[in-house]
């Protein structure tokens, strides 16, 4: 009688350790299986990685690389306001215009009252987490109603998207005036 009540005991510890060394056998078997093959060579980290890195796409590139086709935008562009600002935030990546040095497609080009939405990205007053000094801001519609125009009007029919002073500037000097602040 008191045999037979400890060999049960005995069956149930045996059990369970039969369990957890089967589970454990499975486990390592299992990772071996999803583990990538490069995982731990050079690190804690999965060493193709690095390959797989070296070859994404570059969709991007500099101004630079848009002047060298693009002579005229160059002059105006980089003498003015917007030469810090790049071509691709208004125009889209370079990729989806050229590849191998050839013309591909076209680019997107805001027309009409996107050309709004596009400036005020930069230039809302209300993108309150930039200090002012950085970028210029404007609140609309007063600024609108300061240059009195109508609250329809497009930044463009004033700001030369390229070099957003340069007619502004060239108003200033038609009427012989003289511009607020530092504006070269
Ligand atoms: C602040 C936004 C902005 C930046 C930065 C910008 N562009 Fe533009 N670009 C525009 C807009 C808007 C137009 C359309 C102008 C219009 O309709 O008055 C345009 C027009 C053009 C056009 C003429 C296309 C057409 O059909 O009218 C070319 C070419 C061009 N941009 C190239 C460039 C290059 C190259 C750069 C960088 C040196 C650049 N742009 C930087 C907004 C920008
Ligand atoms: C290898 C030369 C080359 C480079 C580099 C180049 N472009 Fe162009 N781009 C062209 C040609 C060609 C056209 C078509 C001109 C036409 O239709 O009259 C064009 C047209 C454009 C247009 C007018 C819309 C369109 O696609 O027809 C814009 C805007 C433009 N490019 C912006 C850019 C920007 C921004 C860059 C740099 C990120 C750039 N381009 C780099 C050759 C180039
Ligand atoms: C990617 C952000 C960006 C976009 C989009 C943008 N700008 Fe600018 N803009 C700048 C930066 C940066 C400057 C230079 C710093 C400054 O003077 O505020 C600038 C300068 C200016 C200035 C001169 C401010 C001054 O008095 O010194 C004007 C005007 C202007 N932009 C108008 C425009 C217009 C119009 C558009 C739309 C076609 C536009 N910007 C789109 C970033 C942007
Ligand atoms: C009727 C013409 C006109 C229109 C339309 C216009 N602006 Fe202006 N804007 C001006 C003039 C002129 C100045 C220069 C102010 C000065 O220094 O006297 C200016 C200055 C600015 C400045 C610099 C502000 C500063 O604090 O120095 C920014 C930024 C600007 N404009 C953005 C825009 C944007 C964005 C739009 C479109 C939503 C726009 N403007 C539409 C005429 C205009």
């Amino acid at each position: 009688m008191e045999k037979k009540y400890k060999s049960s005991y005995y069956g149930h510890v045996v059990k369970i350790a039969l369990i957890l060394i089967i589970g454990g056998v499975l486990a390592v078997w299992a990772r071996g299986l999803f583990l990538p093959e490069t995982m731990g060579q050079y690190g804690h980290y999965r060493g193709g990685d690095l390959e797989d890195q070296r070859n994404v796409e570059v969709r991007n590139h500099t101004n630079e690389s848009c002047y060298e086709c693009h002579r005229p935008i160059r002059l105006i562009h980089k003498a003015g306001v917007h030469k810090t600002v790049s071509c691709e935030v208004c125009h889209g990546p370079y990729a989806d215009h050229i590849k191998d040095d050839k013309y591909v497609a076209k680019m997107p080009v805001k027309r009409n009252m996107e050309i709004k939405t596009l400036c005020l990205r930069c230039h809302n007053k209300i993108i309150r987490a930039r200090p002012e000094e950085s970028i210029k801001v404007v609140a609309l519609p007063q600024h609108l109603e300061e240059k009195k125009v109508q609250v329809d009007h497009n930044c463009n029919q004033c700001h030369m998207v390229h070099d957003p002073l340069l007619w502004v500037k060239a108003a200033y000097e038609m009427m012989g005036m003289e511009m607020k602040g530092d504006k070269k």
